[in-house]
Order: structure tokens, then sequence, then C-alpha cells
């Protein structure tokens, strides 16, 4: 028999042929989000699901008996149950490498953004407020040469790290759950603990996948660690910082500026601190979204999708579910 999928949001055409040629395809087609009360139903007799961000929690798993695969168009997955997806033996894939220059691009974006208040003097010049030259109040400050630090050396820290090594010659320090003497030799990074990486960098780029290790890894302690003309630039999950003790810390002067593409709560609440805060950049979660990225992304999550109705092991099933 057919295997059958659910699908929790548009995908590229030639995605959804690729995924039409070996399962029946369930789709979430209304524009409204998704409840809890219109999707269970939909569970009730499909084999995979293919989303980027809904909750699969034990409730979910409930309303879908014949469950086998969870594919997450993303390279996190804080939105797995791991415990829950465990006991009931459903695998779960994440979409690694294909991303990673394209987050790393962004985290320089970001850099470069913040440095150097691109979109606050975009504002400038068009509310037509640019009426003599360059003068100080419109500088920024260097990010060539300056020191990097960046916290969670996976795939995308070390993109990162090439990028400012290589391209912005920037000398580079990083911390991560464990060393890496390869990414050391290859790409002249240095390994420091997390305060000491916090207090001797220009740049602060927070690159750790959500777990509950790094849940609020960086409150207020932290923030008064770092120089009051540091930069914070966080790519990874909102609440992976306690977020109440950054706008403090942006509120204060304790650091200078942040870019930030993630937020506690996502989208952002219209009268949130950060959206009155010259010195913060705000994106809302776009990584990795560019059109060849996502759709790549969305292409190995098909695959790995079809692999595990299909009882063969997908190429990236997350650590903690193999
Ligand atoms: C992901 O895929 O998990 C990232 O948030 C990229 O935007």
């Amino acid at each position: 028999m057919r295997p059958s999928v659910f699908i929790d949001r548009p995908i590229p055409a030639e995605v959804e042929a690729y995924i039409a040629e070996h399962c029946n395809i369930v789709k979430w087609e209304s524009a409204e989000p998704i409840t809890s009360e219109g999707l269970y139903p939909m569970l009730t007799h499909v084999d995979g699901l293919l989303t980027a961000g809904l909750r699969i929690d034990a409730e979910l798993l409930e309303a879908a008996p014949n469950l086998k695969i969870v594919s997450s168009i993303s390279v996190g997955y804080n939105h797995f149950d791991l415990i829950a997806m465990k006991q009931r033996g459903v695998l779960g894939t994440n979409t690694p490498h294909v991303l990673s220059d394209t987050v790393a691009d962004l985290a320089l974006a970001l850099m470069l953004g913040a440095a150097r208040r691109v979109a606050e003097l975009d504002r400038y010049v068009k509310d037509g407020r640019w009426k003599q030259g360059d003068g100080r109040s419109l500088f920024g400050t260097d990010v060539h040469h300056a020191k990097l630090g960046i916290i969670g050396m996976g795939r995308i820290g070390e993109a990162v790290a090439r990028r400012a090594k290589f391209g912005f010659e920037m000398d580079v320090v990083y911390h991560n759950r464990s060393r890496k003497p390869e990414a050391e030799a290859k790409l002249g990074v240095r390994y420091a603990e997390l305060n000491e990486l916090l207090s001797v960098s220009d740049f602060v780029v927070l690159l750790a996948p959500l777990t509950p290790e790094t849940t609020k890894l960086l409150g207020r302690n932290e923030f008064q660690l770092m120089k009051s003309t540091a930069i914070f630039i966080n790519i990874s999950r909102g609440q992976t910082i306690d977020e109440a003790a950054l706008i403090e810390a942006l509120q204060e002067g304790t650091i200078a500026a942040a870019g930030l593409d993630v937020f506690e709560k996502e989208p952002i609440d219209a009268k949130h601190p950060f959206l009155s805060m010259p010195n913060v950049l705000t994106l809302p979660h776009i990584g990795s979204a560019t059109e060849q990225t996502r759709f790549e992304m969305a292409m190995l999550a098909a695959y790995n999708l079809v692999d595990g109705v299909k009882g063969q092991m997908p190429s990236n099933v997350v650590e903690e579910l193999r």
C-alpha cells in the first residue's frame, strides 16, 4: 500500500511531485494557522509528516498512531519532543549541511549591518534627514580586524569563522561543547571558555542549537562580562538568551548593539522594546531563507521523508533519535 504523508506548509512543486511519486499527500490548505482541532483528524492515517516548526509532542503523536517519521525542513529541531518521539519509535530528521553557508552569510550581514548601522541609516536617508556631510553621529564601528567570539562551532560556526578570518581578517575565538582541533588547525581559530570569550570579543555570535543545556545560556551576568562596545548577534533561537536581560543590557549601555534574527516569541509583538531601539537590527528569522537554499532544504527533507515512510533509514536522522 502507498504510504500517506501530511505536509503542513507550501513546498516547491518539484519537491511535492517527488513526494507524490511515492506517497499519497494530505495537506494543510488553509491560510489560517494550524490548530490541534483541525490538524489531529488529518493525522489519523499518516505514516509521515513534513514540517518546519510544528511542535511534535506526545499529544500529536497520540493523534497519529501510524506515524513513522517527522521530517523537518530546518537544521534546528527544538520543536521535536525527543523523549516522546523516542518512546513511540518515531524517527525525526533535519536538513543539515545545505544551509550552512547561507546562514553564515546572514551572520555576517547582521554583524556588518549592526556595526555600520545599515538599517538605521537607510531610514535616515529615506526620511529626508540627510542634510549635511557624514558627521560623527553617523559613525559606526569596524568589523575588519576586530575580535569575533563564536558560541557554537558546528558547521555554521565554521562557515562564519572562515568568512571572518579570511574575508575580514578577524581574530576568531570560539566556544563549543567539545573542542574542534581540526577547525583550529584549518581556520586558525582559538578555543576559549565562555566567560573569556564574552569578555574579549568585539562581536559575539551565538549559534548554539537550543537544548535544555543552552536555554538562557546568556543572561544578565554574561552580558555584563561583555565589552561596552560589543555587538551581540543571535542567529540560533530566541530562547538561548534571557531576552529581558538583553533588553536591559542594550538600554543601559552594558553592550553597544545587537543584530537579531531570532526572538523568544515569533513573530515579535508590535510593541516589543527592540522595535524602538535604534541599536538593534531585527530580522524575521530568515537565517536560511534564500530561494536556492530553501529549495535544497525542502528537497532534502522530502528524501528523508520518503526514505522514512518506506522503512529505509533516512540520511539525516537527528542524533538523539538514532
Ligand atoms: C533552521 O533551519 O533551523 C534555522 O533557523 C535557519 O533559519
